[in-house]
This record gives structure tokens, sequence and C-alpha cells, in this order.
């Protein structure tokens, strides 16, 4: 069968990563989860102390990172390394969440990440998801789907994610997050978060993740 290049695009928190992991592994595709690339720069310049709106710090930055996934033996998932060292558990704090759309939203970062991205579609056989997979990275790409879910549902299904990691986190902080995140994506320069004019667009408001993969699947059937 033709491998071919899918992408997942939507807002944040409406289930991209649990449809694209789950998808890749039922198509035996590579699943890349493109919001990590910009979560682990996050975390690089936070912990060095990196001012993303000074160019020259950003450039210097960027050529001492190095990112690759890695896919874990045990549980069989694609895992970030960020110069050597598995990020993929501390991306996910709102610590990283809290300024990821604002590095991301910088021209130097997007340059960086979205070529080590089409790097990684080269051989095809691929899953990516992320803001602007269909429309900048992949715009040729055979499958786009934009996924959307109700707004409360998202916060609702974050805030069960990051609270059994950590009791002390909120709602409310989680909401307020989700709502951020999703302004400075829209609304940013550089290749903002769109639907690409020939995506499809894949509502799983009142479907399990199991209904979402089984719809995602006969797309992909219909492609080949
Ligand atoms: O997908 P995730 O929520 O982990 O992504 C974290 C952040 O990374 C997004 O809120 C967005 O600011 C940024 N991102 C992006 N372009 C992508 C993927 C993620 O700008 N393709």
């Amino acid at each position: 069968m033709r491998k071919i290049i899918v992408t997942i695009d939507g807002y944040s928190s409406c289930g991209k990563s649990t449809l694209a992991k789950k998808l890749a592994s039922k198509l035996h595709y590579k699943y890349i989860d493109s919001g990590a690339m910009y979560r682990a720069i996050t975390l690089y310049f936070l912990r060095n102390r990196i001012d993303w709106n000074d160019q020259s710090a950003v450039d210097n930055a960027i050529s001492n990172i190095e990112l690759h996934f890695e896919v874990n033996a045990d549980t069989k998932q694609s895992e970030i390394f960020l110069n050597g060292e598995n990020v993929e558990y501390v991306i996910r704090d709102l610590v990283v969440a809290e300024k990821v759309s604002e590095v991301a939203a910088v021209k130097e970062v997007r340059t960086f990440a979205v070529a080590a991205q089409q790097k990684l579609g080269d051989a095809k056989g691929i899953v990516m998801d992320g803001r602007d997979i269909g429309t900048t990275v992949f715009p040729n790409a055979e499958l786009k789907i934009f996924l959307q879910a109700d707004p409360a549902i998202r916060v609702t299904r974050r805030f069960k994610e990051l609270h059994e990691k950590n009791p002390a986190v909120t709602i409310e902080e989680v909401k307020h997050n989700l709502e951020m995140r999703d302004y400075i994506d829209s609304n940013r320069e550089i290749s903002p978060l769109r639907k690409a004019d020939d995506a499809i667009i894949l509502d799983n408001t009142d479907l399990s993740p199991e209904e979402t993969l089984n719809k995602a699947y006969e797309l992909v059937l219909t492609m080949k």
C-alpha cells in the first residue's frame, strides 16, 4: 500500500495527539508530535534564561539545540529528546505551557522546527499533529484532518490529564492557558493556526477516542 502523509491540526486539547498516536499505530506509520518540539525549545529557553525577544540570543540558542524522537521500548510511544535528555514528561508541565505559544510565534524558532518536521516526513508514512502542519509543513499532504471539539470539553479533558499528574492544578488555570494559547496561535503573524482549505473537519465532541480513530481511519482508506 502506498504510504501517505496525514496531518492533524486544531486548537489546543481537542485530542489531536491521542488520535495521531492511535492512527499512526494502526497504519504502522511514524507519529510526530510537532507541539513537543515547540515545548522542548521553550523548556531549553526557560532553563537557560534565553530572552526570546532577542534575535541573536535566539539564533545562538537554536544552534545549541538538538531534538529527536525515540520510540520507548515498553510503551511503544514516541518520546522527545532535547540534547540527549528525555523531556517527554517535563514539557507537559503548565510552566512550559504558559510560555510555549510566545516562543512558537518567534520566526527563527518556527524556521528551525518546520525544517526539522519536513525532514521527518521525507519518507512519508507519517502522521503529524500540530497547528500548521496542513498549511505550512506539508501543504501537499494526501490527507489533512482539522480536529475540533467543544471548548468546555477540551478544558475538562486537559484538566483531567494535568490534574492526575499535579493535583494543585485548577480548572481555571487550565481554561486560561487553553484560551491564551488558542488566541496567540490563531493571531500570530507566521503560520497562524488555520484550517487548510483542503482539510476535512472532524468534530469529536461527542465521540470516544476509538470512534474518532475509526472516522479518521475511514478517511485514510478513501485516500488509497
Ligand atoms: O500540541 P501542543 O498543545 O503540545 O502544542 C504546544 C504549543 O506549541 C501550541 O500551543 C502552539 O503554540 C505551538 N505549536 C505550534 N505549531 C505546531 C504545534 C504546536 O505553534 N505545529
